[in-house]
């Protein structure tokens, strides 16, 4: 019998989109009890994007998703992918998925579409599902989305989360190809899990364990909530190990990743993260300062940041790595794409 050749996987489009109503420091100082000075230093975010009422992580997802589309110089039509894979931590409604009324809306035919839940590390997630997918012969091409309305879950009574949290969407085109040289490229995949901390980030009402109830409505109870110090050790900590264990499977050393595209959670979260894989602080991409964290659309906004700006070139070496809710991490490794331009 023949040998198949599997196919790799490449990068072939990408966009993003972030809700017009940009929200700084001092707004929220005008309600909560902290200032510019606190959130600057201690989370490195300048402002952040909320949709306005009415407006969906759905909605949001649609944008980018078109972006990357167009990108990849596909059309808005029924074939042009064979999946959309959306990852969320506040899909439009608790059932169904988000995904299918995006691919609807996309006018994506009757594509496969699905949600991933993974926090923050989400994207990476849906990356590795979705690239696999490609890799075993079940699609030659797929949308993948981050898209998060964080804005929508905040309790707005909290300092510790609504100064840290945005709203947007990121998405790449993943596409099979033969050629596993060219740029663009996934080169390796690492995926990990604690859930025996899964406390530390989480919002306990509205899932089976503590159902929503109309009539005693806990006052707390449907808002997201994180405890930031351990959260922050965890993550620095995780993320370190699963970037160092893809990069000996994979042969690079860190001096050879030219750009590390870390999950836009605290600006000395990437910076310590940088330090300890010795990776120089400079070649860490960094667009929270303008965006907060976006949690699921946190790496793909950052990299259509970093595109639009110049400075992920043809053939570079990229290192995403995240870590979230779960808890949960991963970290996928690249080289950037040829002639992509960001929508
Ligand atoms: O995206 C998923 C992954 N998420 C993360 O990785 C987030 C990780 N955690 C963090 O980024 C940080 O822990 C935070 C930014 C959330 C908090 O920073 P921190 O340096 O760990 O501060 P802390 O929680 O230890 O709080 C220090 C002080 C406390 O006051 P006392 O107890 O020292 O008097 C807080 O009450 O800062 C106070 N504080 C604030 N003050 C002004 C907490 N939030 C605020 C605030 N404004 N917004």
């Amino acid at each position: 019998m023949a040998h198949h050749q599997r196919p790799a996987v490449a990068v072939t489009g990408l966009g993003s989109h972030l809700p017009p109503r940009r929200i700084t420091n001092d707004e929220l100082a005008a309600r909560l009890d902290t200032d510019d000075e606190w959130i600057t230093t201690r989370t490195g975010i300048r402002t952040r994007h909320w949709a306005s009422p009415g407006t969906s992580t759905g909605d949001l997802a649609v944008e980018a998703g078109l972006r990357a589309l167009k990108s990849a110089g596909l059309r808005p039509e029924p074939g042009a992918v064979d999946a959309v894979v959306l990852a969320t931590t506040t899909p439009d409604h608790p059932c169904p998925a988000t995904a299918p009324s995006v691919a609807a809306r996309l006018q994506l035919g009757t594509a496969a579409a699905y949600d991933i839940a993974g926090v923050c590390s989400g994207f990476l997630y849906a990356m590795a599902t979705a690239s696999a997918q490609i890799i075993a012969g079940q699609a030659e091409r797929i949308l993948v989305i981050g898209a998060e309305t964080y804005s929508t879950i905040l309790n707005p009574a909290d300092r510790t989360t609504s100064v840290i949290f945005g709203d947007g969407a990121g998405a790449v085109v993943l596409s099979a190809t033969r050629d596993a040289d060219r740029p663009g490229v996934l080169l390796g995949v690492d995926l990990g899990a604690d859930g025996s901390r899964a406390d530390l980030i989480r919002i306990p009402a509205g899932g089976s364990r503590q159902r929503a109830n109309p009539d005693d409505p806990g006052l707390e109870d449907p808002y997201f909530t994180m405890q930031g110090k351990q959260v922050f050790t965890a993550a620095v900590t995780r993320m370190q190990h699963s970037a160092t264990s893809l990069l000996d499977r994979i042969g690079w050393s860190t001096d050879q990743v030219d750009h590390l595209v870390g999950h836009q959670a605290n600006v000395r979260i990437l910076k310590t993260l940088a330090r300890q894989l010795e990776i120089p602080e400079e070649r860490a991409v960094i667009n929270i300062d303008r965006v907060g964290n976006t949690s699921a659309a946190s790496i793909p906004l950052a990299l259509a940041d970093a595109t639009a700006s110049g400075r992920l070139t043809p053939g570079s070496r990229v290192l995403l790595t995240a870590f979230g809710g779960g808890l949960t991490w991963g970290s996928v490794a690249l080289t950037w794409p040829d002639n992509l331009s960001v929508g």
